[in-house]
Formats: structure tokens, sequence, C-alpha cells
């Protein structure tokens, strides 16, 4: 596969080192790893197969053979938020790949899942390990089903999809991976620069959530309500169902679900 991606990758840092392995337990840990020894900003672990993939809240992120599994060690500087950001800019990533290369309808469900026919097919992960206030590195990672069926995804509700099964057809992972990093970089350039207008603007087109009514899980409390707009890169503004305004943080989103209800 290396060989293969150099020709499909047109960016500057990211994925322009390289780790492929066969497997591990998770590409977040190794890329950790990496990172504490001083691997540089960029660098990108890639795994065949995962045996612990990490999903969001403590969840098992299945990783069978047939999968990206990808990790990508970032040292932002200490003037912006990374960690709020990142997720949803990993899923913008993917859903701008996706439709790019394969013509699709792929978008984002905040915070961090990407879906194509109302399924999920690919879900971020961002961790950060900071020493005191300065931040010394955070992990991206990210999980693409594609060339695999979804049926070997064993009791993940509500039911995932994969980007095979979705088109019917393999799909060149080296040429999603490359999309990926190059559309991952520009907004790591723009977000680092400060500037977040043109990615808002991005998450706003991919977004699936407008104008619809949602069910937010979060840590301790659950909510219906209809997507009103983003307020930033990681605050959204919902009415729940007793007409109260209800501005929410993403990160602290543990799922969201399109109730049966839902008007679209
Ligand atoms: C989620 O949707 O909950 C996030 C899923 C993130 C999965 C990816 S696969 C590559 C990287 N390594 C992990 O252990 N997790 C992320």
């Amino acid at each position: 596969m290396s060989r293969c991606i150099l020709s499909k990758l047109h960016t500057r840092r990211f994925g322009r080192s390289l780790l492929i392995v066969d497997q591990c337990l998770s590409t977040n840990t190794l890329a950790a790893q990496l990172a504490d020894t001083g691997a540089p900003e960029g660098l990108t672990v890639l795994a065949k197969k995962q045996h612990h993939g990490r999903g969001r809240h403590g969840r098992a992120w299945q990783s069978p053979e047939g999968g990206l599994w990808l990790s990508i060690v970032l040292r932002p500087l200490r003037t912006f938020s990374p960690l709020q950001c990142l997720p949803a800019i990993g899923a913008v990533s993917i859903a701008l790949a996706a439709n790019a290369i394969h013509r699709t309808k792929a978008s984002v469900r905040w915070p961090n899942d990407v879906i194509l026919n109302g399924r999920k097919f690919a879900g971020t992960l961002a961790e950060l390990k900071s020493a005191g206030q300065e931040p010394q590195h955070v992990i991206l990672g990210m999980g693409i089903n594609t060339n695999f069926p979804a049926s070997a995804l064993i009791d993940v509700i509500p039911p995932p999809t994969t980007l095979s099964d979705a088109l019917g057809h393999e799909i060149d992972e080296n040429e999603i991976l490359g999309n990926v990093l190059y559309n991952l970089e520009q907004m790591y350039q723009q977000l680092s620069a400060g500037n977040h207008s043109g990615i808002l603007k991005l998450l706003i087109e991919t977004d699936s959530t407008a104008g619809r009514r949602l069910r937010i899980n979060l840590e301790h409390e659950s909510l219906t309500g209809m997507f009103e707009r983003y307020l930033t890169l990681s605050r959204v503004r919902i009415l729940d169902d007793q007409n109260n305004q209800r501005d929410i943080d993403t990160n602290a989103v543990v799922s969201v679900e399109f109730p049966p209800d839902g008007n679209r």
C-alpha cells in the first residue's frame, strides 16, 4: 500500500511520514507512543486491523481487515482549542473525500459521525496529551469502513454501513486516504491560522442535521428538539421540545439520533 499511496498524496506534511502495520491494538495508542518519542506533526499510522480500536466515550470500535484505520500526530499551538474542533474537521474531511471521489451524499452528524444513506460508515476520535497548560500532541484517529461487508460488524446499534456496501463495489482506499489527508491538512492550516469561517462553511455544507428533529444524548441527560444552527465549530443551537433554546457543546454529546418521528 505504501508505494501506491504516494501517487495519491498531495499533502505537504500529513501522511509524508507513514507507518503501516499489519495489526495493532489501536493506531491512536501507537501514534501517541511515537509522538511521545518525538514523531513529527503529520506522522500517520495506518493499521490493516486493530484488536482494540477505541471509539468516543469508551466505546469499542470494531476494526476488521478491509477498513481504513489511521491516526495522525498533530502538534497544535496553544492559541486554538484543537480538541474541540478536530473531530468535526476529521469527519468533514472524510465526507468531502467520499463525495468527491464517489459522488455520494455522505454527511456529518456532529460531533464526529460520517453517514451515508442514514447509516454511519466512519468516525473520528481526538485524544490530547498535555503538560500543564501546554499541549504536547493531539492524536486524531479516523476509522472508515471501506471494503468489507457491514455484516462483519457485530452488535453495532444502530446498524452501520461500509462504503463498499453502500456503493456496491470495492473502492480505492489509497485514493480515499490521499483525499482525506489533503482535506484535513487544508482545514488544519486554516484552523491554525485562526481562520474558522471557511471550515464552518464546509461543516454546514456537509451537515446532516439542519432543520431536523434530533435526540441528543449527553452524559447525564437526553433531549429532543430541532437543530437550529452552528454557533461555532463545536457549538450548536437547539430549540428543544419545550421551546427552550439550548446551546450545546458538541464535545459533550455522547450520540445524536434521528428519532422515527423526525420530519425528514
Ligand atoms: C467513534 O465514532 O466513536 C470514533 C471512532 C474512531 C475509530 C478510529 S480507528 C483508528 C483510530 N484508532 C482507534 O483506536 N480509534 C480511531
